[in-house]
């Protein structure tokens, strides 16, 4: 996959540390211990301040979003993860299905926040172009038709949840989605993620409280549609 677009500047060092880290699951529980320490995941950096976002979305909001919520994920993934290791280990099989539920949580709430925060620009908004605009006529008729799909299924989501835009590697086409709790869109889809928007109550309720539509159409302010373009180029480069 090649990630050169970004090799330069915060979102070079953004997505490299977002690879490295979404690449660092153990693949090998045996080697648990000194090895499993030094493979454990961490916060990504944001690209930018909490307040660089504003007045879209507020300082408060990011702060609490990034360095509680995404860093909960986090820690709750590596001892989710140091568990199965130590259940693999002992060929606790009980043990290993009790555990899929919090990897599937906190693993979905890591992935899915590292792109979140990537996909998100105080320099973004506006409409995309080239490659990724002729895609998004020739699936949805135009940028304002996917818009509008992308953000009543966002609105939609009962209770807490993820809408997004996708890459179907099938069939090669755009597709709207959305995501309950923190399930993650390619292994619960098989679609490519392009571009989310998280609904949680906690991404949107400090400022905008139970108006999620108000929320869900600032958004489209800051969309790094450059972050978002080279995702769709790496996803039809991996078809
Ligand atoms: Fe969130």
């Amino acid at each position: 996959m090649s990630r050169s677009y970004f090799h330069n500047g915060a979102y070079g060092t953004m997505l490299s540390a977002t690879t490295t880290v979404l690449k660092s699951i153990p693949k090998s529980v045996g080697a648990f211990g000194a090895l499993a320490s030094r493979l454990k995941h961490t916060l990504p950096d944001l690209p930018y301040d909490y307040n660089a976002l504003e007045p879209y979305i507020s300082a408060d909001i990011m702060q609490l979003h990034h360095s509680k919520h995404h860093a909960a994920y986090v820690n709750n993934l590596n001892i989710a993860e140091e568990k199965l290791a130590e259940a693999t280990e002992t060929k606790n099989i009980n043990q290993v299905i009790q555990l899929q539920p919090a990897l599937k949580f906190n693993g979905g709430g890591h992935i899915n926040h590292s792109i979140f925060w990537e996909v998100l620009s105080p320099n973004g908004g506006g409409e995309p172009s080239g490659d990724l605009l002729e895609v998004i006529n020739r699936d949805f008729g135009s940028f304002e038709a996917m818009k509008t799909e992308l953000s009543s299924a966002s609105t939609a989501v009962q209770g807490s949840g993820w809408g997004w835009l996708g890459f179907n590697p099938v069939s090669k086409r755009l597709r709207i989605a959305a995501c309950a709790n923190q399930d993650p869109l390619q292994p619960t889809t098989g679609l490519v993620p392009l571009f989310g928007i998280d609904v949680w109550e906690h991404a949107y309720y400090l400022q905008y409280k139970n108006v999620r539509p108000d929320y869900v159409n600032a958004i489209w302010n800051v969309v790094n549609w450059d972050c978002v373009s080279q995702k769709l180029h790496d996803a039809m480069m991996d078809c």
